[in-house]
Protein backbone atom coordinates (compact mmCIF):
# COMPACT_ATOMS: atom_id res chain seq x y z
CA UNK A 1 0.00 0.00 0.00
CA UNK A 2 0.90 3.83 -0.72
CA UNK A 3 0.88 5.24 2.77
CA UNK A 4 1.34 8.69 3.88
CA UNK A 5 2.20 8.85 7.65
CA UNK A 6 2.21 12.60 9.13
CA UNK A 7 3.95 13.28 12.71
CA UNK A 8 6.57 10.83 11.79
CA UNK A 9 8.99 11.92 14.10
CA UNK A 10 6.37 11.65 16.78
CA UNK A 11 5.91 8.75 18.85
CA UNK A 12 2.98 7.53 17.11
CA UNK A 13 4.46 8.15 13.99
CA UNK A 14 7.86 6.65 14.58
CA UNK A 15 6.75 3.37 16.01
CA UNK A 16 4.13 3.06 12.24
CA UNK A 17 6.97 3.49 10.41
CA UNK A 18 8.76 0.41 12.26
CA UNK A 19 5.67 -1.15 11.48
CA UNK A 20 4.79 -0.26 8.17
CA UNK A 21 8.37 -1.07 6.76
CA UNK A 22 6.60 -3.45 3.95
CA UNK A 23 4.97 -0.73 2.32
CA UNK A 24 5.85 2.46 0.05
CA UNK A 25 5.87 5.18 2.54
CA UNK A 26 5.71 9.04 2.65
CA UNK A 27 6.89 10.19 5.86
CA UNK A 28 5.78 13.74 6.51
CA UNK A 29 7.02 16.01 9.77
CA UNK A 30 8.72 19.17 10.25
CA UNK A 31 11.18 21.28 9.19
CA UNK A 32 10.76 19.19 5.88
CA UNK A 33 6.79 19.34 5.37
CA UNK A 34 4.79 21.63 7.00
CA UNK A 35 0.96 19.82 6.31
CA UNK A 36 -0.51 23.52 7.06
CA UNK A 37 1.19 24.27 3.80
CA UNK A 38 0.39 24.19 -0.08
CA UNK A 39 3.48 22.49 -0.77
CA UNK A 40 3.03 19.65 1.57
CA UNK A 41 -1.18 19.65 0.28
CA UNK A 42 0.69 18.95 -3.43
CA UNK A 43 3.66 16.38 -1.97
CA UNK A 44 0.39 14.04 -0.65
CA UNK A 45 -1.51 14.55 -3.81
CA UNK A 46 1.17 13.93 -5.96
CA UNK A 47 2.75 11.00 -3.94
CA UNK A 48 -1.14 9.54 -4.92
CA UNK A 49 -1.49 7.42 -1.48
CA UNK A 50 -4.38 4.71 -0.88
CA UNK A 51 -4.36 5.86 2.49
CA UNK A 52 -3.46 8.79 4.62
CA UNK A 53 -2.60 8.31 8.37
CA UNK A 54 -2.60 11.72 10.02
CA UNK A 55 -0.97 11.44 13.34
CA UNK A 56 0.70 14.73 12.95
CA UNK A 57 -0.53 17.42 15.88
CA UNK A 58 0.86 20.43 17.74
CA UNK A 59 0.04 18.22 21.23
CA UNK A 60 1.69 20.51 23.93
CA UNK A 61 -1.63 20.78 25.85
CA UNK A 62 -0.54 23.81 27.50
CA UNK A 63 0.68 25.44 24.71
CA UNK A 64 -2.31 25.11 22.91
CA UNK A 65 -4.16 26.95 25.92
CA UNK A 66 -1.44 29.73 25.78
CA UNK A 67 -1.60 29.88 21.99
CA UNK A 68 -4.82 28.95 20.75
CA UNK A 69 -4.01 30.41 17.37
CA UNK A 70 -1.44 28.06 16.74
CA UNK A 71 -2.90 25.22 18.12
CA UNK A 72 -6.50 25.47 15.55
CA UNK A 73 -4.18 26.68 12.39
CA UNK A 74 -2.09 23.28 12.99
CA UNK A 75 -4.57 21.06 14.28
CA UNK A 76 -7.95 22.77 12.63
CA UNK A 77 -6.60 24.01 9.25
CA UNK A 78 -3.76 21.72 9.17
CA UNK A 79 -6.01 18.34 9.13
CA UNK A 80 -8.39 20.58 6.70
CA UNK A 81 -5.38 20.49 4.33
CA UNK A 82 -4.42 16.97 4.64
CA UNK A 83 -7.89 16.16 4.10
CA UNK A 84 -8.47 18.18 1.52
CA UNK A 85 -5.44 16.17 0.10
CA UNK A 86 -7.00 13.46 0.22
CA UNK A 87 -10.50 14.39 -1.54
CA UNK A 88 -7.91 15.40 -4.43
CA UNK A 89 -5.89 12.22 -4.51
CA UNK A 90 -9.05 9.66 -3.57
CA UNK A 91 -7.14 8.50 -0.38
CA UNK A 92 -8.97 7.22 2.46
CA UNK A 93 -7.78 8.86 5.55
CA UNK A 94 -6.76 8.35 9.43
CA UNK A 95 -7.16 11.14 11.46
CA UNK A 96 -5.70 10.84 15.08
CA UNK A 97 -7.83 12.18 17.79
CA UNK A 98 -8.02 12.73 21.54
CA UNK A 99 -9.89 11.61 24.45
CA UNK A 100 -9.41 15.63 25.48
CA UNK A 101 -13.14 15.63 23.03
CA UNK A 102 -14.81 15.25 25.61
CA UNK A 103 -15.28 16.96 28.62
CA UNK A 104 -14.87 14.11 31.93
CA UNK A 105 -17.93 14.57 33.57
CA UNK A 106 -19.55 11.25 32.21
CA UNK A 107 -17.64 9.12 34.92
CA UNK A 108 -17.86 6.02 32.79
CA UNK A 109 -15.91 5.10 29.75
CA UNK A 110 -16.90 7.00 26.87
CA UNK A 111 -18.31 5.31 23.93
CA UNK A 112 -17.53 6.26 20.26
CA UNK A 113 -21.14 7.60 20.17
CA UNK A 114 -21.27 9.97 22.76
CA UNK A 115 -21.41 13.55 22.38
CA UNK A 116 -17.97 15.75 21.79
CA UNK A 117 -17.74 18.60 24.49
CA UNK A 118 -14.32 19.71 24.62
CA UNK A 119 -13.49 21.92 27.96
CA UNK A 120 -9.83 22.66 26.91
CA UNK A 121 -8.03 24.64 23.56
CA UNK A 122 -6.30 21.28 22.71
CA UNK A 123 -9.33 19.29 22.79
CA UNK A 124 -11.58 22.27 20.98
CA UNK A 125 -8.82 22.16 17.80
CA UNK A 126 -8.41 18.65 17.92
CA UNK A 127 -12.24 18.28 17.47
CA UNK A 128 -12.16 20.75 14.52
CA UNK A 129 -10.08 18.49 12.85
CA UNK A 130 -12.23 15.57 12.62
CA UNK A 131 -15.28 17.97 12.02
CA UNK A 132 -13.36 18.79 8.60
CA UNK A 133 -12.60 15.25 8.34
CA UNK A 134 -16.10 14.40 8.32
CA UNK A 135 -17.07 16.74 6.42
CA UNK A 136 -15.17 16.75 3.68
CA UNK A 137 -14.90 12.53 3.64
CA UNK A 138 -16.63 9.61 2.80
CA UNK A 139 -13.85 7.28 3.67
CA UNK A 140 -12.05 7.86 7.04
CA UNK A 141 -11.05 6.15 9.91
CA UNK A 142 -10.77 8.66 13.25
CA UNK A 143 -8.94 6.98 15.79
CA UNK A 144 -9.14 8.61 19.45
CA UNK A 145 -6.38 7.72 21.76
CA UNK A 146 -5.03 8.70 25.18
CA UNK A 147 -2.20 9.32 27.74
CA UNK A 148 0.15 8.11 24.66
CA UNK A 149 4.08 7.03 25.63
CA UNK A 150 6.79 5.61 23.87
CA UNK A 151 10.73 5.47 24.45
CA UNK A 152 12.82 8.14 24.07
CA UNK A 153 10.11 11.02 24.59
CA UNK A 154 9.02 13.68 26.60
CA UNK A 155 6.09 11.60 27.82
CA UNK A 156 4.36 11.29 31.72
CA UNK A 157 6.30 8.29 32.08
CA UNK A 158 9.96 9.79 31.08
CA UNK A 159 9.42 12.79 33.46
CA UNK A 160 8.06 11.08 36.25
CA UNK A 161 11.41 9.09 36.39
CA UNK A 162 13.20 12.85 35.42
CA UNK A 163 11.21 14.13 38.40
CA UNK A 164 12.36 11.54 40.84
CA UNK A 165 15.61 11.32 40.23
CA UNK A 166 16.10 14.91 40.43
CA UNK A 167 13.49 15.68 43.74
CA UNK A 168 13.81 12.38 45.59
CA UNK A 169 9.81 12.17 46.67
CA UNK A 170 6.54 13.56 44.12
CA UNK A 171 2.97 14.86 44.14
CA UNK A 172 0.46 13.04 42.03
CA UNK A 173 -2.88 13.33 41.12
CA UNK A 174 -5.51 10.87 42.21
CA UNK A 175 -8.66 12.53 40.34
CA UNK A 176 -7.24 12.92 36.78
CA UNK A 177 -8.08 9.21 35.58
CA UNK A 178 -7.22 7.81 31.92
CA UNK A 179 -5.79 4.60 30.15
CA UNK A 180 -1.98 5.09 29.51
CA UNK A 181 -1.22 3.93 25.93
CA UNK A 182 2.14 2.66 24.38
CA UNK A 183 2.69 4.10 21.08
CA UNK A 184 3.74 0.49 19.24
CA UNK A 185 0.37 -1.17 20.48
CA UNK A 186 -1.71 1.60 19.01
CA UNK A 187 0.24 1.65 15.99
CA UNK A 188 -0.45 -1.92 15.67
CA UNK A 189 -3.91 -1.69 16.36
CA UNK A 190 -4.09 1.23 13.22
CA UNK A 191 -2.15 -1.08 10.84
CA UNK A 192 -4.87 -3.75 11.14
CA UNK A 193 -7.67 -0.96 11.25
CA UNK A 194 -6.52 0.41 7.95
CA UNK A 195 -6.45 -3.05 6.36
CA UNK A 196 -10.67 -3.26 7.51
CA UNK A 197 -11.69 -0.74 4.81
CA UNK A 198 -14.71 -0.33 8.07
CA UNK A 199 -14.87 3.48 8.30
CA UNK A 200 -16.11 5.28 11.21
CA UNK A 201 -15.11 6.27 14.70
CA UNK A 202 -13.34 4.06 17.20
CA UNK A 203 -11.37 4.36 20.22
CA UNK A 204 -8.30 2.47 21.46
CA UNK A 205 -6.46 2.85 24.27
CA UNK A 206 -4.27 0.21 26.08
CA UNK A 207 -7.30 -1.78 28.23
CA UNK A 208 -8.25 -0.49 31.82
CA UNK A 209 -7.78 2.72 33.66
CA UNK A 210 -5.61 4.11 36.44
CA UNK A 211 -4.93 7.72 37.98
CA UNK A 212 -2.39 9.54 37.76
CA UNK A 213 -1.25 8.45 41.05
CA UNK A 214 -1.38 4.96 40.24
CA UNK A 215 0.52 5.11 36.92
CA UNK A 216 2.93 6.79 38.88
CA UNK A 217 3.37 4.32 41.12
CA UNK A 218 3.65 1.99 38.36
CA UNK A 219 6.37 3.23 36.27
CA UNK A 220 8.67 3.68 39.59
CA UNK A 221 7.80 0.38 41.04
CA UNK A 222 8.81 -0.79 37.08
CA UNK A 223 11.58 1.45 36.95
CA UNK A 224 13.33 0.54 40.25
CA UNK A 225 12.40 3.44 42.21
CA UNK A 226 9.80 1.55 44.65
CA UNK A 227 11.34 3.32 47.43
CA UNK A 228 10.59 6.93 45.94
CA UNK A 229 7.93 8.26 48.28
CA UNK A 230 4.88 10.22 46.22
CA UNK A 231 2.30 12.24 48.04
CA UNK A 232 -1.51 11.55 46.50
CA UNK A 233 -2.86 15.33 46.01
CA UNK A 234 -6.07 16.28 43.95
CA UNK A 235 -6.07 18.47 40.96
CA UNK A 236 -6.45 21.52 42.98
CA UNK A 237 -3.60 20.88 44.76
CA UNK A 238 -2.17 21.13 41.13
CA UNK A 239 -1.70 24.10 39.49
CA UNK A 240 -1.18 24.37 35.53
CA UNK A 241 -2.12 25.74 32.66
CA UNK A 242 -4.74 23.68 31.00
CA UNK A 243 -7.45 21.95 33.28
CA UNK A 244 -7.74 18.67 31.32
CA UNK A 245 -10.94 16.50 31.60
CA UNK A 246 -10.62 14.68 35.01
CA UNK A 247 -12.27 11.65 34.12
CA UNK A 248 -10.94 10.66 30.44
CA UNK A 249 -11.19 7.07 29.63
CA UNK A 250 -12.50 6.05 26.28
CA UNK A 251 -13.75 2.89 25.96
CA UNK A 252 -12.93 0.63 22.77
CA UNK A 253 -16.60 -0.43 21.89
CA UNK A 254 -16.57 -0.68 17.99
CA UNK A 255 -13.37 -1.59 17.44
CA UNK A 256 -13.57 -4.58 19.33
CA UNK A 257 -17.09 -5.42 19.12
CA UNK A 258 -16.76 -5.16 15.12
CA UNK A 259 -13.13 -5.65 14.40
CA UNK A 260 -11.73 -7.85 17.33
CA UNK A 261 -8.95 -5.07 17.81
CA UNK A 262 -8.34 -5.04 22.09
CA UNK A 263 -5.21 -3.65 22.93
CA UNK A 264 -3.64 -5.66 25.28
CA UNK A 265 -4.30 -4.31 29.34
CA UNK A 266 -1.91 -1.09 30.56
CA UNK A 267 0.16 -2.72 33.19
CA UNK A 268 0.99 -5.31 30.46
CA UNK A 269 2.52 -3.15 28.04
CA UNK A 270 3.88 -0.69 30.52
CA UNK A 271 6.22 -4.03 31.83
CA UNK A 272 6.88 -4.60 28.09
CA UNK A 273 8.26 -0.25 27.70
CA UNK A 274 10.48 -0.80 30.72
CA UNK A 275 12.04 -4.59 29.02
CA UNK A 276 12.62 -3.54 25.87
CA UNK A 277 14.97 -0.16 27.55
N1 LIG B 1 0.56 12.32 23.33
C1 LIG B 1 -0.61 12.00 23.87
O1 LIG B 1 -0.72 11.73 25.08
C2 LIG B 1 -1.85 11.93 23.00
C3 LIG B 1 -3.08 11.63 23.62
C4 LIG B 1 -4.23 11.58 22.81
C5 LIG B 1 -4.14 11.78 21.45
N2 LIG B 1 -2.93 12.08 20.90
C6 LIG B 1 -2.86 12.31 19.45
O2 LIG B 1 -2.07 11.28 18.90
C7 LIG B 1 -1.31 11.78 17.79
C8 LIG B 1 0.14 11.39 17.96
O3 LIG B 1 0.63 11.92 19.19
P1 LIG B 1 2.18 11.86 19.57
O4 LIG B 1 2.27 11.79 21.05
O5 LIG B 1 2.87 10.84 18.71
O6 LIG B 1 2.62 13.32 19.12
P2 LIG B 1 4.10 13.92 19.04
O7 LIG B 1 5.10 12.97 19.59
O8 LIG B 1 4.01 15.31 19.59
O9 LIG B 1 4.33 13.99 17.45
C9 LIG B 1 3.65 14.91 16.66
C10 LIG B 1 4.57 15.24 15.50
O10 LIG B 1 3.89 16.12 14.60
C11 LIG B 1 4.82 17.10 14.20
N3 LIG B 1 4.17 18.31 13.71
C12 LIG B 1 3.57 19.29 14.44
N4 LIG B 1 3.12 20.25 13.63
C13 LIG B 1 3.43 19.88 12.35
C14 LIG B 1 3.23 20.46 11.08
N5 LIG B 1 2.60 21.65 10.96
N6 LIG B 1 3.68 19.81 9.99
C15 LIG B 1 4.32 18.63 10.11
N7 LIG B 1 4.53 18.00 11.28
C16 LIG B 1 4.09 18.63 12.41
C17 LIG B 1 5.62 17.37 15.46
O11 LIG B 1 6.80 18.08 15.17
P3 LIG B 1 7.43 19.03 16.33
O12 LIG B 1 7.71 18.14 17.50
O13 LIG B 1 8.67 19.58 15.67
O14 LIG B 1 6.41 20.07 16.64
C18 LIG B 1 5.85 15.95 15.95
O15 LIG B 1 6.99 15.35 15.35
C19 LIG B 1 -1.58 13.28 17.74
O16 LIG B 1 -2.52 13.54 16.73
C20 LIG B 1 -2.17 13.61 19.09
O17 LIG B 1 -3.07 14.70 19.02
C21 LIG B 1 -1.78 12.14 21.63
Amino acid sequence: MRVVVTGSKGQLGRALLEMMEGHTLLPIDLPEHDFTEDSTFQAIVDFAPEMVIHGGAFTNVDGCETDPDTAYRVNALGTQNVALACQTCGAAMLYVSTNEVFDGTKEEPYLEFDPPNPIGVYGKSKLAGEMYVRALLKKFYIVRTAWLYARGDNNFVTKMIKAADERGALRVVTDEVGSPTYAPDLAAAIVRLIQTGRYGIYHFTNEGACSRYEFCLKILELSGRGHIPVTPITSDQYKRIAQPPLYSVIRNYCGATALGIILRPWEEALQEYFADE
